[in-house]
């Protein structure tokens, strides 16, 4: 069962840790509403490295991609995205329809009733009147908490999937990293032990926020922060890669550590988040990849980046075999569909569908 929130006021519930939330978001043990990386653990992870890997298998065929698609027709989604968005917003939409759910959107405040007042409370109550899953992304750190804290007090709590808050987290971003990072070094020895490059504006980049917290299950993995001053990563992380005694290293260079990377997460500057008159470059020319540097990467090094992209990843790199960043948003649509299938126990199907194929053409359903 997942507890009810009525007991706690919402700066109570707000001040919550992580795990004391869990029972709040999870149900029975399982992940309900997608909200923080902290929900997420390694069998988690690894579970939906092998769903997202099966659900891509089964798709290839005309059969198959029926077979997934009658799945979830009775389930609706709604996408509630009131900060602009290419990728999450299409991958999630694409996900649906590979599993049969019917998509509604509202991409603009500006249509929606909360510009005659309606209550950001209210307004969730109403999407989940119509829907079965709220996909959300919103400006305001905090909000996805705050719509399955007021749902799961509701007749109606239904999944909250977090599609990006504020400059806090991308959950779902996060499992289609991890899964690129994985799915990259199948055949280099794993994840295990890694060193991985996060560079950029990572005091208020959501994605290597949520993804350095992935990254912690994994052990021996090495990160190192590279960033400016300015944008250096934020106590919070810091401290959970304390706590998990994840070996990291704080940078403010990043031509120097090329070398020694097996992954390089790039990120650009996120300035749609500047405040006042405090305005921030475009871009910061060294702390860019760029096509010089190739020579010196390792001949395995993923090259990463959840995108959009500014001068930081010269695009004079798309065709390395190194550039991971085009299959990584296509990630993002076969884990999305994972994740969906999971919360809703569909999951299960899928890998019984799996087994079958597999036995009757006499091969073993690991993938
Ligand atoms: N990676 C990502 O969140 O991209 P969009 O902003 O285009 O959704």
């Amino acid at each position: 069962m997942l507890s009810e929130t009525k007991n706690l006021t919402w700066p109570e519930f707000q001040a919550l840790s992580p795990e004391e939330k869990k029972p709040y978001f999870n149900e029975n043990g399982k992940i309900f509403h997608c909200l923080h990386s902290q929900q997420f653990d390694r069998e988690f992870i690894d579970h939906i490295y092998k769903l997202t890997n099966v659900i891509r298998s089964i798709s290839k065929s005309k059969k198959g991609a029926l077979f997934l698609q009658g799945l979830m027709p009775h389930y609706k989604a709604m996408l509630y995205f009131m900060q602009p968005s290419t990728r999450t917003y299409l991958s999630f939409r694409t996900a649906c329809q590979i599993l049969g759910i019917q998509t509604s959107d509202v991409r603009d405040a500006s249509i929606s009733s909360e510009v005659k007042g309606e209550t950001f409370e209210d307004t969730i109550r109403t999407f989940s009147s119509y829907f079965n899953f709220i996909i959300m992304r919103h400006p305001k750190e905090g909000y996805a908490e705050q719509a399955a804290y007021c749902l799961n007090n509701s007749e109606r709590p239904i999944p909250i999937l977090n599609a990006g808050s504020g400059k806090d987290q991308h959950p779902t971003q996060a499992i289609l990293d991890i899964y690129t990072l994985i799915r990259s070094f199948e055949h280099h020895g794993g994840l295990e032990g890694k060193t991985i490059i996060l560079a950029g504006d990572l005091l208020r980049g959501r994605t290597v926020r949520s993804l350095s917290k992935l990254i912690s299950f994994f052990p021996g993995t090495k990160l190192i922060l590279s960033s400016p001053e300015k944008f250096k990563m934020s106590e919070d992380v810091i401290s959970f890669l304390k706590e998990k005694k994840v070996h990291y290293t704080v940078s403010h260079e990043f031509v120097k550590h090329l070398p020694d990377a097996d992954a390089i997460y790039m990120t650009r500057v996120q300035d749609e988040h500047d405040t006042g008159n405090d305005k921030s470059e475009k871009s910061f020319p060294e702390f860019s990849l760029r096509a010089e540097h190739l020579p010196i990467l390792k001949e395995h090094c993923a090259i990463m980046h959840p995108l959009p992209r500014r001068e930081e990843l010269d695009s004079a790199i798309d065709n390395d075999p190194r550039a991971k960043y085009w299959r990584q948003e296509r990630n993002g649509m076969w884990a999305r569909a994972a994740l969906m299938s999971h919360i809703t126990g569909y999951d299960q199907k899928i890998m019984c569908y799996w087994a079958d194929i597999c036995k009757q053409a006499n091969h073993t359903a690991d993938i």
